[in-house]
């Protein structure tokens, strides 16, 4: 048994607030009974509907994708564009855990469970993400140093946990620079360089945490195993 609560949240419906806010405005009926005492107590068999939409309680999957280019990274699109989600053999309702622009590639992650997705996009989690990006221009050691110090981005500034010139284009005027940051606002590598004057080329995701791409090329997927899950949870 568990509670009401609890069991909304983590089957991805809404966050734990909300689903009490919900259960104290007699949205929440379990077995055709209104509830509205928090912390009721429920089976895993006992059917749950919330505003008229009954809740699956489904079996969590937790899938790492390897994103291609110009695809979404959300579980719909209004314009009908394909997202990361179609690329997943599934019927479990699955959503990314963040964002990867558009044009972003790499790793991200996908599940339907709810608890994990809210943990791990919170802020206080300082979850390590580490990016490679092609800029348009060769990075000066002025700029790699001023970057190494940290860039305000909308009042905020943002130090990255690791940085390094993976290598430099002479004839090109390009370099592919490495690093890592804790933050989880959307843009924010894009941004970081922008701010240097630098535009980013190309930008791939290589790890989240102590996961990585490894061997999987860009729209392949795999699941995550239960001590990589077990680890997310720590
Ligand atoms: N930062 C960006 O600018 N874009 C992404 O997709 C991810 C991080």
């Amino acid at each position: 048994m568990e509670r009401l609560q609890k069991v909304i949240a983590s089957s991805g419906y809404a966050s734990r607030r909300k689903a009490e806010e919900l259960i104290k405005a007699g949205k929440v009926y379990v077995n055709d009974q209104k509830v509205t005492q928090l912390g009721t107590k429920v089976n895993p068999s006992d059917d749950i509907r919330i505003d008229g939409q009954h809740l699956t309680l489904e079996k969590k999957e937790y899938y790492l994708l390897n994103k291609p280019r110009g695809i979404i990274s959300s579980a719909h699109d209004d314009k009908g564009r394909k997202t990361v989600v179609d690329l997943i053999e599934t019927n479990a309702r699955i959503y990314p855990i963040g964002r990867l622009d558009y044009d972003t590639t790499g790793l991200i992650i996908l599940t339907n469970d709810g608890t994990l997705a809210q943990k791990l996009a919170h802020p206080s989690q300082k979850v390590e993400k580490t990016y490679i990006a092609k800029l348009d221009k060769i990075l000066t050691t002025e700029d790699f140093y001023q970057l190494k110090k940290g860039v305000v981005i909308e009042g905020k500034k943002v130090i990255p946990t690791k940085l390094k010139i993976k290598s430099k284009d002479k004839q090109k005027q390009t370099s592919l620079i490495t690093i890592s940051i804790v933050e989880g606002r959307n843009h924010i590598v894009k941004k970081i360089f922008n701010q240097l004057g630098y535009d980013v080329k190309k930008l791939k995701r290589e790890s989240y945490d102590f996961l990585t791409l490894g061997n999987l090329k860009s729209g392949e997927y795999r699941e995550l195993s239960l001590e990589e899950i077990k680890k997310l949870y720590r």
